[in-house]
């Protein structure tokens, strides 16, 4: 089975991007190994921080990326960017140190979020992929999911009302999951 780390870019309890990850998680548990994977431990990124030893919440991440054969990210909009713990987050990962590439170099991954707005975290995204593609991500681009007006289809507990919306993470998810098992 392979084994995908799903990240959040959003610290709120009741996020509607979190949200997702758990209904992706139970959704696909027969074919997925899922980890959701919350940024709330991490230290802001800080060059002393490095030596002489990292954060042990910092190695932990990092062999948790290692690990993954691929990276699932839901990255809500903030200012029309994606937010700041998620920025950070790729900051640790992206540091070499003795190594010749990063962690992050030729893993696969996919990207999505979900906003309250009409866009559906377009913006987010954007500017997401940019970073992504700088590192040499695999990025999976056959899909999009932009979850516009979320807060009509999220409950308050965290579950999706909207059969539609669920039909759209399903079929997103199953092809982001051909990619990463190699099937076109
Ligand atoms: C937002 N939000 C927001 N939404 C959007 O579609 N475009 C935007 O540019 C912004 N900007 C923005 C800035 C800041 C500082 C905050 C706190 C919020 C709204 C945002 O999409 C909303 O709070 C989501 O619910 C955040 O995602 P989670 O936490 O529900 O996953």
């Amino acid at each position: 089975m392979k084994k995908i780390l799903a990240i959040s870019g959003s610290l709120r309890k009741k996020s509607y991007n979190t949200s997702i990850l758990r209904y992706i998680k139970q959704k696909f548990q027969d074919q997925l190994a899922i980890e959701i994977y919350t940024l709330e431990k991490l230290p802001l990124f800080n060059e002393d921080f490095e030596k002489p030893e990292l954060p042990a919440a910092v190695i932990e991440f990092k062999n948790k990326f290692a690990n993954a054969d691929a990276l699932l990210i839901a990255a809500p909009e903030y200012n029309h960017s994606f937010t700041g713990v998620l920025k950070n987050a790729i900051d640790w990962a992206s540091r070499k140190y003795d190594q010749p590439n990063s962690i992050l170099f030729a893993k696969q991954i996919a990207i999505f979020g979900a906003s309250p707005g009409g866009w559906g975290t377009k913006y987010s995204q954007e500017a997401l992929l940019k970073v992504l593609e700088f590192l040499q991500m695999l990025i999976f681009h056959e899909e999009k999911l932009e979850i516009a007006d979320v807060y009509m289809k999220i409950d308050d507990q965290g579950t999706i009302q909207d059969e539609k919306l669920k039909e759209q993470i399903d079929f997103f998810c199953e092809k982001f999951m051909k990619t990463v098992s190699g099937i076109r």
